[in-house]
């Protein structure tokens, strides 16, 4: 049986402490959540997704109270960010204190916390008195879920309720700091634009990203987050168009702009793309509109049934560089690691 979605907090509560999963609305994206102090609730969570035990998953809390149980030590760092950004889409990677399972962790001796900014899942962690482990509610490797209709498609039969938060309204998973005493590197792009990270430290983060499996942050493989069809930079098409034969396929456009589009539409007159699908990630290349879209557009090429689509890259300037990430990662051929 699907699991019901709704909004009744008392009985996702209920559930999570008889260590059952619930998906649970943030405002980067769904998360599959579970009690996570407790390790047969954390093992459900792996299962369900999928997901290898060596990416490690994020503690989910509602003040920094709770979020200081959870660690060693709280670093003057971890407390500048957490007031400046919580609850909000940073998470920050810092040493663990020794009641956190090591299932959580994937056996580091640093745990990935933060608190996010959605009314009913800071109501939800409020009924509990434990964190919430949360992934984002999708199977491994697949686009992040953005509404609840994404996990009731996917995870539906493998979990027990969905706290239904209606869209994300960021749409992109949490930037990734790991905080080091005074010392703070990005481990993921995220939600948070790093120009904002840097007005508040005052300095420029050391970014520790790879395209590459990322010993720093071991579930960023270089193929996640990829939906069934053929992803492809539009660079790579203008170069390749007068070989490749696209035959009939069902295949579409991603701009990044609307404007883009436009100006360079004469190209589509082209007979190859005659019944082309074109999308938009934003009118006006607007980074926060284009990532509140993305993995709702990157899920609707596979339900329109689409085998190729060629995409253009956001601007690298704000979120437009976790934007490009996930594009990267989605784009990467699937037999890499
Ligand atoms: O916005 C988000 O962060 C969402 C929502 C649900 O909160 N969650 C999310 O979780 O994106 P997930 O599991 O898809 O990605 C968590 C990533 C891991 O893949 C890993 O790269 C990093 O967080 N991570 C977790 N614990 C870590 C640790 N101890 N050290 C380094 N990286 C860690
Ligand atoms: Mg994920």
């Amino acid at each position: 049986m699907p699991a019901p979605i709704g909004n009744d907090i008392e009985k996702a509560a209920a559930l999570l402490i008889q260590g059952k999963l619930v998906a649970i609305p943030t405002e980067t994206v769904y998360g599959l959540a579970a009690n996570g102090l407790d390790n047969l609730a954390v093992s459900c969570i792996f299962e369900a997704k999928n997901r290898p035990a060596f990416d490690p998953l994020i503690l989910h809390v509602e003040s920094i109270e709770q979020a200081k149980n959870l660690v060693k030590h709280w670093s003057e760092m971890a407390d500048r960010l957490a007031k400046a950004f919580w609850p909000g889409p940073l998470t920050l990677v810092l040493p663990k204190a020794s009641h956190v399972p090591n299932l959580v962790t994937s056996g580091q001796s640093t745990v990935a916390i933060r608190m996010p900014n959605n009314a009913q899942t800071l109501a939800l962690l409020r009924l509990l008195p434990f964190p919430l482990a949360a992934p984002s509610a999708n199977p491994f490797g697949y686009v992040s879920p953005t509404k609840a209709q994404h996990v009731l498609d996917q995870l539906g039969n493998r979990i027990h309720y969905i706290v239904d938060g209606g869209d994300c309204n960021i749409g992109i998973e949490s930037t990734i700091l790991a905080v080091n005493n005074n010392d703070v590197s990005v481990l993921r792009l995220g939600g948070l634009a790093l120009s904002e990270i840097e007005a508040v430290i005052g300095f420029r983060a050391k970014e520790i990203l790879t395209t590459h499996s990322n010993p720093m942050a071991p579930g960023q493989l270089d193929h996640h987050y990829s939906p069934k069809c053929l992803l492809i930079p539009m660079e790579l098409e203008i170069s390749a168009a007068n070989n490749v034969n696209e035959g009939l396929r069902p295949m579409g456009f991603m701009w990044y702009s609307r404007q883009s589009y436009h100006q360079v539409a004469k190209k589509f007159e082209d007979h190859r793309y005659i019944g082309a699908k074109h999308y938009f990630l934003s009118e006006n290349a607007n980074d926060k509109e284009a990532a509140s879209r993305l993995f709702d557009l990157l899920r609707q090429f596979d339900k329109d049934g689409l085998s190729l689509v060629y995409f253009e890259w956001a601007t690298e300037f704000g979120l437009g560089r976790a934007i490009n990430d996930r594009l990267n990662r989605a784009s990467a051929k699937k037999n890499q690691t």
